[in-house]
């Protein structure tokens, strides 16, 4: 791609939302303004706003006052798709191509070059639109951190705050009970949330997707506890974990979304199940969206300035295609491509993993 003068970049927030989000847009504001010059336009709701002409100038005045506030004010959406637009014709829904309709309103908007903030949907759409001619910058998002190239993500370390608080409250509510509790936690694919949460918060059995687990061992990590005197049971499950041999458990399906399947309910299997096989009162509670929202933590804040100020830096250097990624300790980028359409997913070998076996964790396997 030919060396452009930047005068003017444009971002986007694509996906599911996640605390840091506004961290980002206020770094990457901020950074190209009064380092560079450059404007900043804010195009709304993800791609629905490229795809439908939506958007405004971003000065330091919108972005005073949002680094501690969850969300994002350029709002989201995780269903739009410039390549993939539903379009209604009679009773039917065909999918049309509107990505050159896209890239006319990134150039009528004199867009220089597009920053997008997303997971791998919205990053694997940047990667697109890049091999047809716009300069992209990626900087990955989700709760789930569980997008490749890089260790972590904005918006995890909240959520596992979050859920970790909750197993603590859960925790005093089993104890006085001589109850089984079970969280459920997001994590359609990968079971970050629900290990780091639960190893944080002393649970006693923690289930992922990685790792099927079978009822049979669930139930002697409880009864085996009970008999030892402990009378009570802590247990933390990604809504992606299944049975060994079984299904995932859906709440519902979306059929206009990407990823039609909407999670939920493995927690409230497993109270069934645990009740019946151990015979001791056990109850559940799912923390849903709770675990998206909010103000993010200092490291999620920190995360954002550091992706946002970094992801101007590219576009400086004009490294187009690049995602913004953590490396130990350091930040750096790796090409868009090597991190979408594959998952980084806990591994038997993890450290976390293996500490968690060594205090007695059992992933009921
Ligand atoms: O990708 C993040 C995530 O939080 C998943 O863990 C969860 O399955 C999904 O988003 C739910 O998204 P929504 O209900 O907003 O479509």
């Amino acid at each position: 791609m030919k060396q452009t003068k930047i005068r003017k970049v444009g971002i986007l927030t694509g996906g599911g939302d996640c605390p840091g989000l506004n961290a980002v847009i206020r770094a990457v504001t901020k950074s190209a303004i009064s380092n560079y010059g450059w404007e900043v336009f804010g195009i709304e709701d993800g791609y629905a706003g490229l795809i439908e002409k939506r958007g405004h100038e971003l000065t330091q005045a919108h972005v005073s006052g949002i680094l501690t506030i969850g969300g994002t004010i350029l709002g989201t959406s995780n269903r739009a798709d410039p390549f993939r637009v539903p379009v209604v014709k009679g009773k039917k829904v065909f999918y049309e191509d509107h990505s050159d309709r896209a890239i006319e309103h990134f150039r009528q908007w004199g867009l220089d070059v597009l920053v997008a903030v997303g997971g791998d949907g919205t990053l694997s759409i940047a990667n697109k639109l890049c091999k047809k001619g716009i300069p992209v910058v990626g900087i990955p998002k989700t709760i789930d951190n569980d997008l490749m190239g890089t260790d972590y993500t904005f918006g995890f370390h909240t959520a596992v705050s979050i859920c970790t608080e909750a197993i603590d409250r859960l925790h005093t509510t089993a104890a006085a009970h001589h109850r089984v509790m079970i969280l459920e936690v997001m994590g359609r694919n990968a079971g970050w949330i629900a290990l780091h949460s639960g190893s944080a918060g002393g649970a006693d059995i923690i289930l992922i997707p990685e790792f099927p687990y079978t009822m049979e061992a669930v139930c002697k990590t409880v009864k085996k506890r009970a008999q030892h005197g402990k009378k009570f049971s802590l247990i933390v499950v990604a809504e992606g974990a299944k049975e060994r041999g079984g299904k995932v458990i859906e709440k519902k399906r979306d059929l206009k979304n990407p990823y039609p399947v909407k999670l939920g309910g493995v927690g409230k299997y497993l109270e069934e199940q645990i009740e019946k096989c151990t015979g001791l009162e056990t109850r559940s509670a799912s923390l849903g969206h709770i675990q998206r929202g909010g103000s993010p933590t200092p490291p999620d804040r920190n995360l954002g300035t550091l992706f946002g100020t970094y992801a101007v830096e590219l576009i400086h250097h004009q490294k187009w295609g690049q995602m913004v990624c953590t490396q130990g300790s350091s930040v750096r980028s790796i090409p868009i491509e090597r991190a979408v359409n594959k998952l980084k997913t806990v591994t038997p070998d993890d450290p976390l993993v293996r500490a968690s076996e060594a205090v007695s964790i059992s992933f009921g396997r």
